[in-house]
């Protein structure tokens, strides 16, 4: 576990195939063994730095610290911070450091979370930069696969939505890609993944296919993965109003389309018109499971780079 202690969690791409199995079982021990894991973390304190709304990420990793014994400090909103004075992110990471033992942060910049990890000495976690990477809920998507299908090996994926702004998107093909899947990656033209993602996958061998419509692919998913259109990251409104609702999952589409029986749909949420609530009762809908699954893999994450672990 030495390579753990003080890691920062910045990228998935910074993570081997082994490595990330190490993380989904440490999770799979903190879920099944919670009661043992009860004061692993007494003493340590998380400082939670998100400039960026959230209800999941910065609930379940509160959640995640408090349940392993440690404890939180935080900020209601950017707002209410110095940085509203002009003080940097840089100085005010540095100041933070003083206060806790490890920090995760959720910054609207791409590279901000890499920067933080450049300026502290305690761990960093990064809970989304801008529309880069969402490592952590990587982790807990993967883990939710493993959960509902038994295996990562081998699987077929639709992406479906946002792939460019979609972080949780990029991070999540990229961690898939050590185990052999085929990819399916759906979305308008407009929100097409981008060409850096596409080829990083294409060099290591991945079969990768972009289509506009799920019809004609359907049949071949084990996993869709639906996303929000991310109306925040977009700089022309008129370009939102283009592909807002361009895709809309509920029971009578899905039952409309031929799947596979034991599809699985994720999603990362919050979900806004892409799926509609009438999926939830069809034993597809996992993203409830998913996001629940948040904690004992936060829970891991938080051990194993505070060196609580073996
Ligand atoms: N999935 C996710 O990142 O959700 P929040 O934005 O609520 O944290």
């Amino acid at each position: 576990m030495g390579i753990w202690k003080n890691r920062d969690i910045i990228s998935i791409g910074d993570f081997a195939k082994e490595e990330i199995r190490q993380v989904l079982d440490t999770a799979r021990k903190m879920e099944v063994e919670t009661q043992n894991f009860a004061s692993l973390l007494k003493g340590k304190v998380l400082a939670t730095l998100f400039f960026e709304p959230s209800t999941r990420t910065r609930l379940s990793f509160e959640a995640a610290m408090k349940r392993l014994g440690g404890s939180v400090i935080s900020f209601a909103e950017p707002g209410s911070t110095s940085v509203v004075k002009g003080e940097s992110l840089s100085d005010s990471v540095r100041i933070v450091e003083g206060y806790c033992d490890v920090i995760v942060i959720r910054h609207f910049l791409e590279g901000s979370a890499r920067l933080t990890a450049d300026r502290v000495n305690v761990p960093v976690l990064n809970a989304g930069d801008g529309a880069n990477q969402h490592p952590t809920q990587t982790f807990l998507d993967l883990y939710t696969i493993q959960k509902t299908k038994g295996t990562l090996e081998g699987l077929s994926i639709g992406f479906l939505g946002d792939l460019k702004y979609g972080r949780t998107v990029h991070s999540l093909s990229n961690a898939l890609s050590h185990f052999a899947p085929e990819m399916y990656f759906i979305s308008p033209s407009s929100l097409r993944m981008p060409r850096y993602f596409m080829d990083e996958l294409k060099q290591k061998g991945i079969q990768c296919y972009e289509q506009e419509s799920l019809s004609g692919v359907s049949e071949r998913l084990d996993v869709i993965y639906c996303t929000r259109i991310q109306k925040e990251r977009f700089v022309d409104p008129v370009e939102y109003e283009k592909v807002r609702g361009a895709y809309r999952l509920s029971r009578v589409v899905i039952e409309g389309l031929k799947v596979k029986k034991d599809l699985k749909i994720l999603h990362p949420l919050p979900r806004v018109d892409e799926m509609d609530e009438s999926l939830d009762t069809t034993e597809y809908a996992v993203y409830f499971q998913q996001a629940h699954n948040g904690i004992p893999v936060r829970e891991a994450l938080l051990t194993m780079v505070l060196g609580a672990v073996e």
